[in-house]
């Protein structure tokens, strides 16, 4: 199957809503990543999706709707609670986890009686679903386990072959993935930190549990399977260095010239502040935009991750960042990318 790239135009959108309706698989852009999408309510388009990635069946799909008023399509019940959160953060990179309707095949939820939902806000990926007229199942559209796709390419890369079309929209502004909450418990509980920060739900809604990631040995029968330890790993392994932000520079240093020499080829992602610290060594350089500016960092994040990656180090190493707003986020998808993790 040779892939197509489609563009953003009302007829290439017709078209990519008419593979959809067909149970064809489409990458398209949203507002966090890019996602690989399919016909939410037909089995077969569900388990495509799941065998184009290499995903394990046991990992459910966010549903994604044009509307929060599709909700009834998909959700058996809309607790008053995510109403008020849809009403203050949809359309956007916020993704709802509330009771399965029974027309939700159990295949999108990997056997559970609850669904994940999102409306998303890019145009292009609303668009597409106002067109397709049905509820699109979609994941990131990368390689299971591997780094998320923020471009056309990057989809192309992990995914050429193996879907009909990707919708080519540039790259996502957001660049990570939508917040994930569980509106089943009380109070909800953050899954997955993203697009919409801690302090803005509680700022909407009070409190928030914060679900803490157990050690990977632990994961076993865990609330969301996407918290796996290692995920949004890029191929050559990453070191992360936590702590005080000058301690875990000097501790980068001090690694990195230690595997210069030893031989290695090392690569370092960090944000433009920290860059004075390492510019006199030979390594490949990624920055991730000023330390100041979460967003910037989180829009690049994926993408530096995937070019620092394919410079070929035999090591990467990154600091990791401070977790107020977005960067809790940050932190998030750093450490599941980090091979080990330095604490200083
Ligand atoms: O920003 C995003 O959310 C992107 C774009 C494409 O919308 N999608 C995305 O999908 O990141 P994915 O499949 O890579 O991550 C979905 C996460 C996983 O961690 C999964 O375990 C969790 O949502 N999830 C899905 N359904 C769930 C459910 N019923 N209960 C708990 N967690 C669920
Ligand atoms: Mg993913």
């Amino acid at each position: 199957m040779q892939t197509q790239r489609l563009d953003t135009s009302p007829a290439a959108i017709a078209h990519a809503a008419e593979l959809l309706r067909r149970g064809e698989l489409v990458a398209f852009p949203t507002e966090t990543v890019y996602g690989l999408g399919g016909h939410a309510l037909d089995e077969t388009a569900v388990t495509a999706i799941f065998t184009a990635k290499g995903r394990p069946a046991s990992d459910p799909l966010i549903v994604h709707l044009a509307h929060a008023s599709d909700l009834p399509i998909v959700a058996a019940a809309t607790p008053p609670l995510a109403t008020q959160l849809a009403a203050a953060f949809w359309p956007g990179p916020l993704t709802l986890i509330l009771p399965r309707h029974p027309r939700v095949p159990l295949a999108v939820t990997a056997g559970r009686e609850t669904v994940a939902v999102r409306v998303p806000a890019h145009p292009v990926a609303h668009a597409l679903l106002v067109a397709a007229g049905v509820p699109v199942a979609a994941p990131s559209a990368n390689r299971f386990g591997h780094t998320s796709p923020t471009t056309a390419d990057h989809v192309l890369a992990d995914l050429a072959g193996r879907i009909v079309a990707v919708i080519d929209g540039g790259a996502t502004p957001i660049g990570i993935e939508s917040t994930v909450l569980d509106c089943t418990t009380t109070p909800p509980t953050l899954l997955r930190p993203g697009g919409i920060s801690l302090e803005a739900l509680g700022a909407v809604i009070g409190p928030v549990q914060v679900r803490n990631r157990p050690p990977a040995a632990e994961q076993h029968g865990l609330a969301s399977p996407g918290l796996l330890d290692r995920h949004y790993a890029p191929d050559h392994e990453l070191w992360l260095f936590s702590g005080p932000p000058a301690a875990a520079l000097a501790r980068l240093r001090a690694e990195a010239e230690a595997a210069l020499r030893a031989g290695l080829r090392v690569g370092v992602l960090l944000p433009d502040d920290d860059l004075t610290f390492i510019h006199d060594l030979p390594v490949a350089i990624e920055s991730l935009g000023p330390a100041n500016d979460p967003a910037t960092m989180a829009h690049r994040l994926y993408a530096a991750l995937r070019a620092l990656d394919a410079r070929q180090p035999d090591r990467m190493l990154a600091r990791d960042l401070d977790d107020a707003g977005l960067g809790r986020a940050l932190r998030d998808r750093l450490r599941r990318a980090a091979a080990r993790v330095v604490e200083v």
